[in-house]
């Protein structure tokens, strides 16, 4: 277990088993806040990893809720342990499981981080990282589709809801009225990014 900051906030993690959050990711964070208010929200965070966006917003939002997920057992347990001494246990509910299915609810916002790269590519940088918290079957964009598609279908965000994601280090965010356009920006990234 190593230390590392991030958004003023110390996060354990484990390198080779959880994914350490990248400064980029910070840009998230701040996206994510500046499209709520100070308000009581309920936040999904999706593939928490060491729950850095998630702790991070709790500890800077004293009134929302955040479920985050992730399907790995390792990241389930080093986030509720950030989340715990981060003061925030009682407020992040770390959940395993695939995407957003042990998610309850609809959320006012979605935050993720997901593995977006394609199985095919190789990059060096993530040599570090357990390869299922960067890689993605297919053309990569596989989990993302899956999340958008069940907040178009009101699964997942409610009506006004927002969403915010992050891909090759570029920020995206969406109110639920342009989920199409955002899928739209997901795939013309992917294409230049090829
Ligand atoms: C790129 S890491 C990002 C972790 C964290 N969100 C961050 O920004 O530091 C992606 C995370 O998604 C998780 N993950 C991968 N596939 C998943 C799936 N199908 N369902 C839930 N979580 C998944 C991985 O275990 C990993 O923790």
């Amino acid at each position: 277990m190593v230390e590392t900051t991030f958004h003023g906030i110390t996060l354990a993690t484990e390198p080779g088993a959880v994914f350490t959050p990248r400064p980029a990711t910070e840009q998230l964070v701040d996206a994510a806040l500046g499209a709520i208010g100070a308000g009581p929200l309920r936040i999904a965070d999706v593939g928490t990893g060491t729950g850095a966006i998630a702790v991070a917003i709790a500890a800077a939002r004293p009134l929302v809720e955040v479920w985050a997920s992730d399907r790995s057992a390792d990241a389930v347990r080093v986030a509720r342990l950030n989340a715990e001494r981060n003061g925030v246990g009682a407020r992040v509910h770390v959940v395993q499981g695939h995407l957003l299915d042990p998610l309850p609810g609809a959320f006012d916002l979605i935050v993720a981080n997901l593995p977006y790269l394609p199985e095919s590519v190789h990059r060096d940088e993530y040599d570090d990282e357990p390869p299922e918290a960067v890689y993605a079957p297919g053309d990569g964009l596989g989990y993302y589709r899956t999340l958008l598609g069940a907040c178009e279908a009101g699964k997942l965000v409610i009506p006004g809801g927002k969403v915010v994601l992050q891909l090759h280090r570029e920020v995206l965010e969406a109110d639920c009225w342009q989920l199409k356009a955002l899928r739209k920006k997901l795939d013309e990234l992917r294409r230049r990014a090829a």
